[in-house]
């Protein structure tokens, strides 16, 4: 089943798949939002973070170019350069202690970089340079509702994440889903979660 087709203007969205195995939930998701997307006419690129053997560790290189001036190792400007591309950021990610897996924090701690996700100085403060990104949110966590809401992770992981990371930089979150899997999964979640982000597309 597809999702109903909206008047949108025609626009390209960066995946960010940040799960290794191929029989889970999270990539089911993945695959229904490109799917949908495309069929409805969108453009996508999935950046598959662990199928493609991405650095997550934010090593002398990195440190280098945010210390020092050093130039920003080709693997981030690769990935840089693809959500330059984009106008919009969709993370599909599962919930591990209550945040996102380390890959997926790895890939934010390199390519988010000063100079390029936003600027400090003296003079003018903080510039947020990604005003432009339109950034969509989709966890898949195996606790309860109820227990996200009860101990305030919820709350958490939104202070760090949609505030934290992606306000900072300027760029709008609009999608901001946790989806819950510790009832059976039901076969249409993956399309909910799709339809979710296609709502808010325009
Ligand atoms: C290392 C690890 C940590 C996890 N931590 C949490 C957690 O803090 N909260 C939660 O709700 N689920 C947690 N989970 C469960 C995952 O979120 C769950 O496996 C995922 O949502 C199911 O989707 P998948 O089939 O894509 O893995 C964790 C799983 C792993 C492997």
């Amino acid at each position: 089943m597809m999702v109903q087709r909206q008047e949108n203007p025609q626009t390209h969205s960066l995946v960010v798949l940040a799960h290794p195995a191929a029989s889970s939930l999270t990539r089911s998701v993945t695959a229904a939002i490109v799917e949908e997307l495309e069929a409805l006419g969108h453009t996508t690129e999935i950046a598959d973070l662990a199928g493609e053997g991405f650095d997550p560790v934010f090593g002398l290189a990195d440190h280098a170019a945010y210390a020092a001036g050093a130039p920003t190792p080709e693997d981030v400007l690769e990935e840089q350069r693809r959500i330059d591309r984009a106008d919009h950021l969709i993370l599909v990610y599962p919930v591990y202690w209550w945040s996102m897996p380390a890959l997926l924090k790895g890939w934010i701690d390199r390519v988010f970089v000063s100079g390029w996700a936003f600027q400090e100085d003296a003079q003018n403060g903080l510039v947020k340079k990604l005003g432009r990104l339109k950034v969509h949110l989709i966890a898949l966590g195996g606790a309860d509702s109820v227990t996200y809401v009860k101990r305030g992770y919820r709350k958490a992981m939104q202070t760090q994440i949609e505030q934290g990371i992606f306000d900072f930089c300027g760029a709008p979150v609009v999608t901001s889903e946790l989806i819950t899997t510790n009832h059976p999964a039901s076969p249409s979640l993956p399309l909910a979660a799709a339809q979710s982000i296609i709502e808010r597309l325009s």
